[in-house]
């Protein structure tokens, strides 16, 4: 075991993700459903510090702290105990000892914007750069996709295929970037099993046939153009989402009124994303809904951005910055 210095901490910001294509196949044997998927990562921010502990430990604080719930703790900690374990194949001079992390909670909870996801990314990350793992993000992949479908994206960011059930990730080449509303419910979360349980319902006895992203919303990310981005954006899960929550149809409908070039719900939701031309396009609608409601915390972001990177690190050596 390493001599704990107590002086030795790294902070780590990762983004939330919003799924601009999720195309859904019918559910595998394993229980999964293949996936097409183009992700996008905006710019809300999760913080993750990672600090030498005598025992593994997570707190939550921010303004989401309170709804993390007890499994989203132990994905982070499964993230540091999956990394220390693997530490000395990966170059570790010697077995790591525990962390405590602390998780600052910017993206909300059970929203379909990966915020478990994110943390489990930031986690990996964090604990690679506090045990000098001379790695490159690639070497974490294969860690992440045993944490969660979405892991491997949140290390990635900007904008990316996914193929599998999501985890098998690769970059898409895109100029410029796009504004976005997002209303976030204030009120019950959904729970990604759930909706893709409801996926299956609304399909059964239906031929599901086999996922496929839309050449136009590739094209439309060539030039990040809002109205062509807006005018291809496609989610599977939509249906099923808004059959357990049907005030997400008047949400949509209410930013799709107020001006919105395009709206759809992120993963399995109840997260809605609007695309917007301008940063003043963004305000108004922002007040808009505000005003009519149904009531949400409303948030206004760009993407694509960065995924999981390195903002402080105080450590014996030198930070990774993994490239
Ligand atoms: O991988 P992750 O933990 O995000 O998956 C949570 C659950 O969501 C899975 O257990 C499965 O029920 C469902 N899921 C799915 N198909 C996917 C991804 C997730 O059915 N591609």
């Amino acid at each position: 075991m390493t001599d704990i210095q107590p002086s030795q901490r790294v902070t780590v910001r990762v983004p939330a993700k919003i799924n601009l294509e999720l195309a859904v196949g019918p559910r595998g044997d394993d229980g999964f459903h293949p996936l097409a998927t183009v992700f996008h990562a905006v710019s809300l921010y999760d913080r993750i510090t990672v600090t030498p502990a005598p025992d593994w430990s997570v707190t939550t604080v921010g303004p989401y702290a309170d709804l993390v719930p007890d499994n989203q703790d132990n994905l982070a900690v499964r993230a540091a105990k999956l990394l220390a374990s693997r530490a000395v194949e990966l170059g570790a001079e010697s077995q790591p000892g525990p962390v405590a992390v602390v998780m600052d909670k910017h993206i909300p909870v059970a929203a379909g914007m990966a915020g478990g996801s994110a943390d489990a990314a930031g986690v990996l990350l964090a604990c690679a750069d506090l045990w000098d793992l001379a790695l490159l993000r690639e070497d974490l992949e294969p860690l992440a996709a045993e944490l969660g479908s979405d892991v491997p994206f949140l290390l990635h960011g900007g904008n990316a295929v996914g193929t599998g059930r999501g985890d098998e990730v690769s970059p898409v080449l895109s100029r410029g970037e796009v504004h976005w509303v997002l209303w976030l419910s204030t009120d019950e979360g959904l729970s990604t099993p759930e909706v893709y349980a409801e996926f299956d319902r609304l399909h059964e006895g239906d031929e599901v046939p086999m996922p496929e992203l839309s050449a136009e919303l590739m094209t439309a990310l060539r030039t990040m153009d809002p109205d062509a981005v807006g005018a291809a954006l496609r989610n599977d899960l939509q249906a099923a989402s808004i059959s357990l929550q049907p005030r997400l149809a008047e949400v949509i409908d209410a930013g799709l009124e107020l001006g919105a070039r395009g709206a759809l719900i992120s993963g399995s939701g109840p997260t809605v994303a609007f695309v917007v031309a301008s940063q003043a396009e963004a305000l108004d609608l922002s007040m808009g809904l505000a005003a009519r409601g149904p009531k949400g915390d409303i948030v206004r972001v760009t993407g694509p951005v960065a995924g999981a990177t390195v903002v402080d690190s105080r450590g014996p050596g030198p930070s990774l910055g993994l490239a």
